[in-house]
């Protein structure tokens, strides 16, 4: 430290030099494996690296960009660490009970549908809407999307395996959601746990795509990204709102988290706000 420097001054020193090491492991990582995390959003992506560097013993962020540029395994290890997957079946209740009520009703006219889960992370979300379109009639005509860019939570998106003692927190979801019969119909016991029917899986086709990187995908009826964009700073968000906006149809609707809205997006004007409080959207016939 120069005779200069209080504490303060070198605290934001050593910040100024994460930050800059930040940016190159996130390069490394894109040049490398083409995972594009260079626009998540910092703070949550800072402390997520910490914790990744710490778990992976390595005593930098650079020193960490050498073990992650030579080593696959440790590469998918990080993966794990760079995006969360946490998630629920009919997560956020009041969600799926307004699809069910104020939007499904709408799809009704299409005689076939498609549906975007992007994000799908393991597959809660996907089972929910093949459920609640299953229970509303509309099942048979539709062609299920379940994109993700961890492909190991893709993988067990496809098995549909979930631990039995999620199921009582499930169920109780599935019932504020307005479920019209009971979860355990669609599940069986077996592999050490709730197996959901492999029926429900009839109609849907699992993909790698990245919302960051990726071209637009297919022309659906419906997109339900939840809990996606909150991970992505403005120009992110921006491009993957832009990527719904070209994938809907005109009158078409977007599906949002909780904590998420197009309020600050660039593509706003293209949207009406169907359902303001759970963030479902719809596209603009013109
Ligand atoms: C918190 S989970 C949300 C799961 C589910 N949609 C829900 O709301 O319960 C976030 C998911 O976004 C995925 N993800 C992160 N970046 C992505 C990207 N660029 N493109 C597609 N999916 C991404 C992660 O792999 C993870 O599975």
């Amino acid at each position: 430290m120069s005779d200069r420097e209080g504490p303060g001054e070198s605290a934001e020193a050593a910040h100024q030099i994460e930050d800059i090491e930040i940016r190159l492991l996130l390069e490394a990582i894109y040049q490398r494996y083409h995972y594009d995390f260079r626009n998540y959003a910092k703070a949550s992506l800072r402390r997520r690296l910490r914790q990744a560097r710490d778990r992976l013993g390595a005593r930098s962020f650079s020193a960490l960009q050498e073990v992650v540029l030579h080593d696959q395994v440790a590469a998918a290890k990080l993966m794990r660490f760079l995006t969360v997957q946490v998630s629920d079946l009919f997560r956020d209740p009041s969600y799926f009970k307004s699809l069910r009520e104020q939007v499904l009703p709408r799809l009704h006219t299409y005689p076939s549908l498609k549906v975007w889960v992007a994000g799908c992370s393991t597959g809660e979300e996907l089972y929910s809407l093949a459920i609640l379109f299953r229970e509303e009639g509309l099942e048979e005509r539709t062609i299920f999307y379940a994109t993700d860019i961890n492909l190991q939570a893709l993988d067990a998106a496809s098995q549909g395996i979930y631990a039995v003692d999620r199921m009582a927190a499930f169920s109780e979801n599935y019932r504020l959601s307005g479920g019209k019969g009971s979860l355990s119909d669609y599940y069986t016991a077996g592999y050490g746990g709730a197996v959901f029917d492999n029926s429900l899986r009839d109609r849907v086709v699992f993909s790698d795509h990245s919302l960051v990187t990726d071209a637009v995908f297919s022309e659906t009826q419906l997109v339900s990204c939840r809990n996606v964009m909150i991970y992505f700073d403005q120009t992110l968000q921006d491009r993957a709102v832009g990527l719904f906006r070209q994938s809907l149809t005109r009158g078409g609707f977007l599906g949002l988290g909780a904590k998420e809205s197009l309020r600050f997006s660039c593509h706003v004007d293209a949207f009406v706000a169907f359902d303001q409080t759970e963030k479902i959207y719809q596209r603009r016939s013109t």
